[in-house]
């Protein structure tokens, strides 16, 4: 399995209703699908006799007003998935370069777009809290196309652009390519002084990656975006699938990015979960590193038969947390965990220490 997520099976693995399995395989807002959201999708239903506007012109004016950027950079997209895809397919790198462990879908986009791959082992432990600059410096080659996912899935690190842009510039200048996936940054508070979005415009070869699946809980609309030198976004524009944006996807966005109430909420929720992490998975060194910045925590158990049955314990009570198997990386003794409301937090946490 490379996703998490995938409801359908879990149900037919535990024969219970989706609404009875607590899904901590993905990382999704626990606060659920914002009213706001909902709503714009009800008022939105009649649309769907319509084609979708192709420029998705009211959801650019949106976003540039939200995050102060010009919406000639703004390139929308079926999901961010959507977005690693053209921008692999449009940069035609020389080569990828992914620091291991990542996101499934940067050697996906990769391997469909026949480009060769370079993998970075992270320097994730101990204190896992950089990236390999050293050897990703002594890697990478004009042409090709880093990956640079901030925070990070699925280690749960994170830090400020300003810390490491200066290594950016370096590679830069030497002709490399430089994709942010800030994904998961929505959900904190201080998104947007760790942002890279606001660099695009004096960066020629850097671009960003949102996601509004994660943050607004919404992965079944799909709905994700990026910030590119506006020569990247016109040439993507021409040669795209001009609908892959739907009806229902751009109203939902419309709602979601001007729901700062929700954000808010959403920030306080997650520091409160942060706390909690650090009292409990914290305390046992079952944490992989540091306490994380993300909305999900990675653990390393003692040995991959402890993992298994915390992972047996956790199912039986219709709880599915994250295999991490598929990361290169990482091993059968990692699990990655997504946070939830602080009761199922602690119910979570009551069923792995009883299984340790
Ligand atoms: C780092 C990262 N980037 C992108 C995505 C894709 O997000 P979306 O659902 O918007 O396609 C994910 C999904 O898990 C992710 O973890």
């Amino acid at each position: 399995m490379i996703h998490g997520g995938d409801i359908v099976t879990y149900r037919q693995r535990s024969g219970r209703r989706a609404e009875d399995i607590l899904d901590c395989s993905a990382n999704i807002n626990p606060l659920g699908v914002p009213a706001s959201v909902t709503e714009a999708l009800r008022a939105a239903l009649p649309a769907v006799g319509h084609y979708p506007d192709p420029q998705q012109r009211e959801t650019k004016a949106i976003l540039a007003a939200r995050f102060g950027v010009a919406p000639e950079t703004i390139l929308c997209a079926n999901g961010a998935a959507e977005a690693i895809d053209l921008l692999t397919r449009s940069i035609r790198p020389k080569r990828c370069l992914i620091l291991d462990p990542a996101f499934a879908e940067y050697e996906m986009a990769a391997l469909r777009n026949a480009c060769p791959l370079v993998r970075i082992p992270m320097v994730f432990d101990p204190g896992r809290g950089d990236f390999p600059w050293g050897s990703i410096d002594a890697m990478a080659r004009e042409g090709d196309l880093l990956w640079i996912n901030n925070p990070h899935n699925p280690l749960g690190i994170g830090q400020p652009f300003g810390v490491w842009s200066s290594h950016l510039t370096e590679l830069m200048e030497r002709g490399v390519q430089v994709v942010v996936d800030e994904s998961f940054l929505d959900f904190l508070s201080h998104d947007s002084s760790w942002t890279a979005m606001h660099h695009v415009a004096g960066m020629a070869h850097l671009s960003v990656i949102r996601s509004a699946t994660k943050v607004f809980a919404m992965p079944g609309v799909r709905f994700g975006f990026a910030i590119v030198a506006p020569s990247l976004a016109e040439a993507i524009e021409r040669t795209r699938d001009p609908w892959s944006v739907n009806s229902l996807a751009q109203a939902a966005a419309v709602a979601a990015y001007q729901d700062t109430g929700y954000l808010e909420q959403t920030h306080r929720w997650l520091e409160q979960e942060l706390d909690f992490v650090t009292g409990t998975w914290g305390r046992t060194g079952l944490l992989c590193g540091d306490t994380p910045v993300t909305p999900y925590l990675l653990a390393r158990f003692p040995d991959h038969e402890v993992a298994q049955r915390a992972t047996r314990v956790l199912e039986g009570e219709g709880i599915f947390i994250r295999d991490c198997t598929s990361f290169r990386g990482l091993d059968g003794a990692h699990r990655r965990i997504a946070l939830k409301r602080r009761e199922d937090n602690e119910r979570v946490w009551r069923l792995v220490e009883s299984a340790l």
